[in-house]
């Protein structure tokens, strides 16, 4: 296995399969994911004809635009992949003429904030009981049950 895979960052084409198995590293179930997929741009990284990352961009408004989703295949997180993703987004979302990029993640996702605010996002908004509200089951992290979540922006 390469572990120092080539950081081409791609679309997914239609014709692909969704990477539900990444998706699920970020989200909780299928069902959330099939609720913005459909009408989302995705991006991907291989290695070795699979997978080991993904960034979603779903169009908010005309002048807005979200990463819904992140993940990096376990085996190769705190490479910068994260890092690199993130910031082809923003460049992504800068030509396709977006003057806002959004993210949210929950507020006490301290590593995914930081890993957010190295590139330039900035707290802007808590949605109160976001994780109550959206799922029937209670979600942890860490061990701690997510309630909140706090979205982070940068002004293009
Ligand atoms: N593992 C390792 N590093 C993490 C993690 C994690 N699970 N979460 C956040 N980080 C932080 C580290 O603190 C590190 O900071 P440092 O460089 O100052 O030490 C930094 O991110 C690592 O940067 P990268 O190597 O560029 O990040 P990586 O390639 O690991 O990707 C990501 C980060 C996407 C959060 C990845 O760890 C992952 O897939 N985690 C599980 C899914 C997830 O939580 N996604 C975000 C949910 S919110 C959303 O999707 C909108």
């Amino acid at each position: 296995m390469n572990l120092e895979p080539d950081r081409k960052i791609r679309r997914l084409l239609s014709s692909e399969q969704i990477p539900y198995n990444l998706l699920l590293l970020a989200d909780e179930t299928t069902e959330a994911i099939d609720g913005y997929i459909h009408e989302s741009e995705v991006y991907v990284i291989d290695n070795e004809e699979r997978f080991i990352a993904v960034c979603v961009l779903q169009p908010v408004d005309s002048s807005v635009v979200e990463i819904k989703n992140i993940a990096v295949d376990r085996k190769y997180q705190g490479k910068g992949i994260g890092h690199s993703l993130l910031s082809d987004a923003i460049l992504r979302a800068r030509e396709m003429g977006y003057s806002e990029i959004i993210i949210g993640t929950g507020d006490i996702a301290t590593r995914q904030i930081s890993l957010y605010e190295s590139v330039g996002f900035k707290k802007y908004g808590i949605k109160k009981d976001f994780f109550i509200e959206k799922f029937p089951d209670p979600i942890f992290e860490d061990g701690v049950q997510l309630h909140d979540m706090v979205m982070l922006k940068i002004v293009l």
